[in-house]
């Protein structure tokens, strides 16, 4: 059901909130908890559509997974490694490319089982030989429409053999379904990218059990060997930086603001927002820093800026910051002068293509947007002005537009807000909770 929400400019921002946990690591700790012997404790999973995808495709598939309930821990008892039953019905993934992603990974090596993935209008767009092809390198069955890169897939188990796999995009998703089909292949798998994408799966992994091995100065070389049993684990989740970021960018831009995020993930991998806030000059402070269960977390402190300095984002920090464009193009049009975001056509192929989709509804304002076959210029110092906006669907564009129109005078009109559900189900109520008006 599309849902509008009307949300007036001016106020401000004040308090301490908790992001839900982190959707990376949430689709991961159902999937290796899945295939490891034992039990898996899970806290602060994700709860909402993208995860609760990845869970019910593999209950399908057999795995025993007890009904998930929002904020309350629960266990797994893993099925061990290829032991998935062939599923009777068509598994959906929803909205989430990460849950078919890694699951083609896992299943291509699932020798002489049959399964089909399928997904949402948005998912069934999307580039699907990015992984395919890979796996097809070491010797797997994959087909689908248009070349076998669309969904519907088919895959149809065979027994892998491992191999030296160069990926052209620096994307977590395709790495980690190559390894994880490397997990049940003959020989050993070595994945290089060329630059670095989250590292969620290699940390996790290992902390299973698994045989791997990071290499290259860079960390963009890793090596997987079959032959260990995964063992389960205790797994505790921390928040998402991409939805905190909607918070540190709202605070440093929406004057006499003040927020707290508590409890946020800070792997290296996923901070490069930080990097950006930096050049900006934002005022924010990381307090609380520890490491748990592999991943370093911290809370994070921001307080708004007068005026803050455009920025440049290209090259190798784009993984690290990938699905934070959509709010800081939102960040650019209140920085002052041009900000270029560039080497970002990935953005393209997301749940929507969000460089045309940001430009589009951030216009509607009297955004000055300027967009590139990959990427946007933006020039800063827009006075926005209350507008009738859309998500088109996608989770981010929906949170951003609302930090957009709390920057707006009057108010403005959000459709199909509900979007924010895949990610962040509780955003809306956050923001009331973090908003006061004048
Ligand atoms: C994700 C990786 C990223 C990211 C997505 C989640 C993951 O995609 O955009 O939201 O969990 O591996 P790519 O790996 O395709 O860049």
């Amino acid at each position: 059901m599309n849902q509008n929400r009307t949300l007036k400019g001016g106020g401000n921002l004040q308090g301490i909130v908790k992001v839900p946990g982190d959707k990376s690591i949430s689709h991961r700790a159902l999937i290796l908890g899945s295939i490891a012997k034992g039990e898996t404790y899970i806290e602060g999973f994700l709860y909402s559509e993208d995860p609760l995808s990845t869970a019910d495709c593999l209950r399908k598939l057999g795995v025993n997974i007890p009904e998930i309930i929002k904020n309350e821990p629960f266990k797994i008892n893993g099925l061990g490694l290829d032991n998935f039953s062939e599923p009777s019905e068509i598994l959906n993934c929803g909205n989430s490319g990460t849950t078919m992603r890694l699951l083609i990974g896992l299943l291509a090596a699932s020798k002489d089982k049959n399964f089909i993935l399928t997904g949402d209008k948005s998912l069934s767009e999307r580039p699907m030989n990015r992984v395919c092809k890979p796996l097809r390198m070491m010797g797997g069955k994959l087909f689908g429409r248009e070349n076998g890169n669309k969904a519907p897939i088919t895959v149809v188990g065979e027994k892998l053999k491992g191999g030296v796999i160069g990926t052209p995009v620096a994307s977590a998703q395709v790495k980690s379904a190559i390894l994880l089909a490397g997990l049940n292949s003959s020989g050993s798998t070595s994945v290089i990218e060329p630059a670095c994408s989250r590292d969620h799966t290699e940390r996790m992994l290992k902390a299973f059990g698994a045989d791997l091995k990071v290499r290259g100065e860079l960390g963009r070389n890793i090596v997987i060997n079959p032959g260990r049993d995964l063992i389960g684990q205790e797994i505790l989740i921390p928040g998402d930086i991409s939805s905190a970021s909607f918070w540190m960018i709202a605070a440093s831009i929406i004057p006499d603001s003040y927020i707290k995020i508590k409890n946020v993930g800070l792997n290296p991998t996923r901070t490069g927002i930080l990097d950006v806030m930096d050049i900006m000059g934002c005022d924010y402070m990381i307090s609380e820093q520890k490491t748990i269960a592999g991943e370093p977390i911290g809370d994070i402190e921001v307080r708004s800026t007068k005026s803050l300095n455009p920025f440049i984002i290209e090259g190798d920090i784009l993984p690290k910051l990938i699905d934070e464009i959509p709010i800081l193009s939102v960040a650019a049009c209140f920085c002052e002068g041009i900000s270029k975001i560039k080497d970002a056509s990935e953005l393209r192929v997301k749940e929507t293509d969000r460089l045309k989709v940001m430009a589009r509804q951030l216009r509607k304002f009297g955004a000055m947007i300027d967009e590139k076959e990959d990427g946007l210029i933006i020039t800063g110092g827009s006075k926005f002005i209350a507008a009738d906006v859309d998500s088109e669907t996608d989770h981010r564009v929906a949170m951003s537009l609302a930090i957009a129109s709390l920057l707006a005078k009057g108010t403005s009109n959000i459709n199909r807000s509900e979007a924010s559900n895949v990610s962040y189900p509780s955003f809306w109520n956050d923001l009331e909770n973090l908003l006061n008006l004048n």
